[in-house]
């Protein structure tokens, strides 16, 4: 049975609250953390505290097993191999490899494919590769009420296309995307298929043999592990193609004084000391989500949406506008919205109840965590209709009764602030 309330007493942070109560709603930004993940650190730091792969004493050795038994573990959850799960910082660091290591590959004529609704960490890395290597890079239309599939990226395919690399679920609209079939059918073109999974991996079941993903990356924080540590997983065969992005320790065979030989991979992407207590927690995290079942996430997630949006049409209020698709099949846990100050007032951009206002008064209403602002998605947003959105996104341990808390907090905004 899928206990939110006993969820929740894992995670100290919410024991500060027990009396005034906090209903913590900006999860697609960062999720809270378990105790286990907690003491996975501190342990670690207590008992075995080393750097890796260099000392040959016990602690030094014990060290290197559990960042080593990490990156197994870690893999094994999404269904991949150790030697393609590279420790990056976060997706965003992921991205970056990908985008710096690729656009040397693919050469000044190569033209790369993202989407509208990318987070800026899948737009700009590629916008910064295009300065420096040439490379072209064009963006998707996407529908705000639909997902994308295959077909849509289709169309924008073209001889000269090498890299087509999309979220895999949005961050503002929740919107989760149809990547069945695109592996395949952009491999049989010749195109590398990379997935920003920062919104799937700790929300869903994901396995990269089924997406067919060359390359995907993901952030631990966002999945109830620590900050500083993520994953960018690529397929054996390209990563060992691929070049290097930093250079230094850990990442080399042989030095000379004119060039170097790279490690094998993982290690040839993972220059300097590592963070490995970050490894270990991201580990402690994969455990406590295993052990839920990332079946049993997704379908609480997906009952917290449609709860949303049920609730949504009951208060009935006109003024409030969000945004994504309505059909929770295809909807992570993500509810983004606006306040109109004057519900008649037709025009796009300007008469919204400022998203901070809304965040802030929601907290002191309500005692409901809201986030504010583009949420690093300005394309999206923008072609939304605003400069801002406020958003509420769930997790495991979030309930129905959050969602009422939600909703008395939108309602009484709306009293005070609508003409
Ligand atoms: C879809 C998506 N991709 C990438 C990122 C970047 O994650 P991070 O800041 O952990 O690198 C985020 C963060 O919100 C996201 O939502």
């Amino acid at each position: 049975m899928f206990n939110p309330e006993e969820i929740k007493s894992h995670f100290p942070i919410f024991r500060r609250f027990e009396r005034e109560g906090i209903i913590y709603l900006d999860n697609a930004a960062t999720t809270q953390k378990p105790s286990e993940v907690i003491e996975a650190i501190v342990s670690y730091y207590e008992n075995s505290n080393s750097n890796v792969h260099r000392g040959v004493y016990r602690i030094g050795e014990e060290a290197t097993d559990l960042y080593n038994k990490s990156r197994e573990n870690i893999a094994s959850f999404i269904g991949g191999k150790p030697e393609g799960t590279i420790f990056v910082r976060n997706a965003t660091e992921g991205l970056n490899l990908a985008a710096s290591s690729l656009s040397r590959m693919i050469g000044k004529d190569g033209e790369v494919i993202v989407s509208r609704m990318e987070h800026h960490s899948n737009i700009v890395p590629w916008q910064i590769a295009s300065q420096n290597t040439g490379i072209r890079l064009k963006m998707m239309e996407s529908n705000v009420e639909s997902h994308l599939k295959w077909e849509d990226v289709e169309k924008y395919l073209t001889d000269k296309t090498k890299i087509v690399s999309i979220t895999h679920a949005s961050n503002i609209l929740g919107t989760i995307n149809d990547l069945r079939e695109m592996g395949k059918n952009l491999h049989d073109r010749g195109i590398i298929f990379i997935v920003d999974a920062a919104q799937s991996v700790p929300h869903m079941p994901v396995n990269v043999s089924d997406l067919d993903c060359d390359l995907m990356a993901f952030s631990g924080h966002k999945m109830l592990g620590p900050s500083g540590i993520g994953v960018l997983y690529g397929k054996p065969e390209l990563l060992e193609e691929m070049p290097p992005y930093m250079g230094g320790g850990e990442m080399i065979k042989e030095v000379f004084e004119d060039h170097f030989i790279p490690a094998d991979i993982p290690e040839k992407f993972e220059a300097g000391t590592p963070n490995i207590e970050g490894a270990i927690g991201l580990s402690a995290a994969v455990d406590f989500l295993k052990k839920l079942g990332m079946e049993n996430v997704r379908a609480h997630e997906k009952d917290l949406i449609s709860y949303t949006l049920r609730r949504e049409e009951e208060l009935n209020m006109p003024a409030l506008r969000s945004y994504g698709p309505r059909n929770p099949e295809i909807r992570g846990g993500i509810y983004t919205f606006n306040i109109k100050k004057d519900s008649k007032d037709g025009r796009p951009f300007g008469n919204e109840v400022h998203p901070h206002d809304i965040s802030h008064m929601a907290d002191r209403i309500e005692g409901v965590e809201l986030r504010s602002g583009h949420h690093c998605a300005m394309p999206q947003t923008v072609s939304l209709g605003v400069y801002a959105t406020a958003r509420a996104s769930y997790y495991i341990y979030n309930t129905r009764e959050d969602v009422d808390h939600l909703f008395n907090a939108i309602e009484k905004i709306g009293r005070r602030m609508i003409r």
